[in-house]
């Protein structure tokens, strides 16, 4: 497949089979992440790979009352109480796989770098057939200090970017995008 093919075709899809990758496929995908630019070269990424369906439909549930207890009327997260509230509202849609991409503490951009690596892990992923998805709502959680522990992410990481991967079940339809703003061309 070419790269404007996987830009345009990928989508973040929220149906699985619920079928994990195997451990050749995950490997493939780090690999491919991996291969993001980094501020000065640093790669300061790490990755952690959760495939426990028991443990991950736990963590969905305390990962939904972590988001709702912070929730703020105020915050464009609001929107979704109703979704998060709902008892079949599975955090990481129920994927086979949570590979959780964390950057190093005191990473010049580590953010910035890790999600650039994601963004390659998600096109490859797409470009294996696999479909992903972005899972922002589990991350102030999974940066808790107990989380961390439990998690298994190493003391000197932040989680920066988790994301499902898996065997979709069914299309998932594009979503819109606004027309470019360019607010200057000289
Ligand atoms: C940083 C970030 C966090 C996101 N968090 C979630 C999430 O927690 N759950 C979810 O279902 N989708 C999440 N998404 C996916 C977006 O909703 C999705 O990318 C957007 O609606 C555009 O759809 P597309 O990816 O299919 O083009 C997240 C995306 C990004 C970039």
């Amino acid at each position: 497949m070419d790269v404007m093919e996987a830009i345009y075709q990928r989508r973040s899809v929220r149906a699985y089979t619920g079928q994990p990758v195997d451990k050749a496929t995950g490997e493939v995908l780090i690999k491919a992440a991996t291969q993001a630019p980094s501020s000065m070269n640093e790669q300061p990424w790490a990755f952690a790979v959760i495939q426990d369906p028991k443990r991950l439909a736990a963590w969905s549930e305390r990962i939904k009352a972590h988001v709702l207890q912070h929730l703020k009327p105020d915050s464009p997260l609001a929107k979704y109480r109703d979704i998060l509230s709902g008892p079949d509202y599975h955090v990481f849609h129920r994927a086979g796989t949570l590979i959780i991409i964390c950057a190093r503490s005191g990473a010049h951009n580590g953010e910035e770098d890790c999600s650039l690596a994601a963004q390659n892990l998600m096109l490859a992923a797409h470009a294996m057939g696999l479909g992903t998805c972005p899972i922002g709502f589990a991350r102030p959680w999974l940066n808790l200090a107990k989380s961390k522990r439990e998690v298994a992410i190493p003391t000197g990481y932040k989680v920066v970017f988790p994301v499902v991967v898996g065997y979709p079940k069914g299309e998932t339809a594009a979503v819109s995008r606004k027309e470019p703003k360019i607010v200057v061309w000289r």
